[in-house]
């Protein structure tokens, strides 16, 4: 499914007064695509998810999923901090999509499996979240994502909690989860290695209230390995971004400071 964004714009009313988060954002995901979004912090993308989400409503603006819709659901979201539910097995942490929709224990019960053999995790099935290492739960978090059987996956910097080497074979992982059955994801991230190792198109934001800038481009063949980051285009690529990224970033960080 495709997803188009019109004229979105949100203004937050707080008791501090009112806070103008996005600033009137179009965009266009394709049918199938992964799609990044990446901009300095505060700039709105964590709400833009949300609006996509439909867990949040706009001020202004539509989001819209054009297209028919083959699945049992239009969209899942992976958010940052996993958020598992603790009282739960990682099994019956994954099929909560399918509890929902009241299908049948013993069908959930599959999907459950199915996903987790997918993710690599059918060894855990019976222990709980806090047994896990963070690279796991999140893991457990995608396949629940996966297992709502949604059109659109949307990640809110999913891996932004793991070490550095966890974060890399994790980006592996998802390339080839994504590759299997190819989903259209919106991916947001701070991290210009990971959308561009990632990405099919990559939306770069401006400081808040969020607007896009520029989408760019990676033109990396797939399927991508860690070995890809070696490709000349991987180095102009992650350039170009932080180019376009890199005045918002500092006007960011002064403005949090004063
Ligand atoms: N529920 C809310 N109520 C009031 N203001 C909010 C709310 N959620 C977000 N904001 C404000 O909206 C702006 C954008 O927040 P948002 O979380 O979307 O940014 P972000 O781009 O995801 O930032 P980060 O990269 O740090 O995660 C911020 O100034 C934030 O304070
Ligand atoms: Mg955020």
């Amino acid at each position: 499914m495709k997803v188009v964004v019109h004229g979105l714009t949100k203004e937050y009313i707080t008791a501090q007064g009112s806070v103008r988060a996005l600033g009137g954002v179009n965009l266009e995901v394709r049918d199938r695509e992964f799609f990044g979004v990446i901009g300095p912090t505060g700039c709105g993308k964590t709400t833009l998810l949300h609006i996509i989400a439909r867990l949040e409503l706009p001020s202004t603006g539509t989001v819209e999923f054009v297209g028919e819709q083959r699945t049992k659901s239009p969209v899942s979201m992976v958010f940052q901090d996993s958020a598992l539910m603790p009282w739960r097995t990682v099994e019956e942490n994954v099929p909560l999509g399918a509890e929902f929709r009241n299908e049948e224990p013993s069908v959930y019960k599959r999907i459950s499996r199915f996903f987790l053999e997918v993710v690599r995790l059918l060894d855990f099935a019976g222990a709980r979240p806090h047994e896990l290492s963070g690279g796991m739960k999140q893991k457990v978090a995608i396949a629940r994502a996966l297992a709502n059987d949604p059109e659109v996956i949307l990640m809110d910097e999913p891996f932004a909690n793991l070490d550095a080497q966890t974060r890399l074979l994790m980006r592996e992982e998802l390339l080839r989860i994504w590759e299997r059955d190819k989903k259209t994801v919106i991916l947001v991230t701070h991290n210009i290695d990971e959308a561009v190792m990632l990405c099919d198109r990559i939306a770069v934001m401006s400081a808040r209230p969020g607007l896009i800038k520029e989408v760019v481009t990676v033109d990396i063949p797939r399927p991508r390995t860690m070995k890809s980051m070696r490709d000349p285009d991987f180095a102009k690529c992650t350039e170009k971004i932080w180019g376009l990224l890199r005045y918002d970033v500092d006007s960011a960080l002064q403005r949090n400071l004063v």
